[in-house]
């Protein structure tokens, strides 16, 4: 159930396309990697209001599948950010109660980077306050593919019954396994596409798409997307009518 604050409701589920760094960082007529860490800031800002919020999960996409085929110099300076990130943030999270973790195909990340990342997933296992969800060499495509052979292995094995497969068990099966499905999208940088993010999951998510660009993104942005998503209808196939009962 999502929580009302103020007279608002609060998504229980906030995903985000953090996306403009390396524009912002070209209008300041600096390297793309400026860009990127000066996003984190913006990370900070959102997990902040999140907890603020009281919100259950914020998904960030922070490095998708197709990241790979960026310039190798970026790819790089991208992944001893996450490393350096996770080692500055951890006390925060720790304070904040945020529990970490993360989907997406972990073990293509290098060495490094998996076991850093699964320290501080560990360290933060028992929190109990915002869910703090990193997608990570992730794509939704991806997500619907790993699931689909998990479950032929299984329907082989003679474990799952194929009538036995429907949209639960496919949910069940995604990594997002567990996690409600995102009630509100925000994706930054006036791009208004998916980029192969939650294709399962954001079957009926609100968008909300804004110009500014992800290092810009503060509190009050956020606060901006949870009242446009106040202002949606979520009808979910039915009538306006039928909403009123
Ligand atoms: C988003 O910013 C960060 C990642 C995809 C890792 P971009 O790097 O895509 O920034 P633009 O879209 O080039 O401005
Ligand atoms: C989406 O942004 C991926 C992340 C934010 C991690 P991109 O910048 O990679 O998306 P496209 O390529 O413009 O669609
Ligand atoms: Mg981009």
């Amino acid at each position: 159930m999502s929580a009302e604050q103020d007279g608002r409701e609060i998504p229980r589920h906030i995903a985000v396309i953090m996306d403009g760094n390396g524009r912002w960082a070209k209008k300041k007529g600096a390297m793309r990697i400026f860009g990127h860490r000066s996003g984190v800031q913006a990370v900070r800002e959102i997990t902040e209001g999140c907890v603020e919020l009281r919100v259950d999960y914020l998904t960030l996409y922070a490095f998708s599948t197709e990241n790979w085929s960026r310039p190798q110099k970026e790819v790089d300076g991208l992944m001893s950010l996450l490393i350096n990130t996770i080692n500055t943030e951890l006390p925060t999270l720790m304070k904040n109660k945020v529990r970490l973790t993360a989907i997406g195909d972990l073990q293509g990340l290098a060495t490094g980077v998996h076991k850093k990342l699964l320290v501080a997933i560990d360290k933060t296992s028992t929190n109990k306050g915002l869910n703090l969800v990193l997608a990570l060499n992730y794509s939704g495509k991806w997500d619907l593919t790993q699931a689909c052979k998990t479950i032929c292995v299984e329907t082989i094995k003679g474990t799952i019954k194929p009538e036995a497969i429907d949209e639960e068990l496919m949910s069940d099966y995604l990594s997002t396994k567990s996690i409600p499905d995102p009630e509100l999208l925000i994706r930054t940088s006036g791009e208004m596409r998916i980029s192969n993010f939650l294709l399962w999951q954001l079957a009926y998510t609100e968008f909300f798409f804004t110009e500014v660009l992800w290092p810009d993104f503060r509190k009050k942005h956020l606060n901006l997307a949870i009242d446009f998503f106040n202002g949606r209808e979520r009808r979910f196939g039915k009538t306006s009518e039928q909403l009123d009962f």
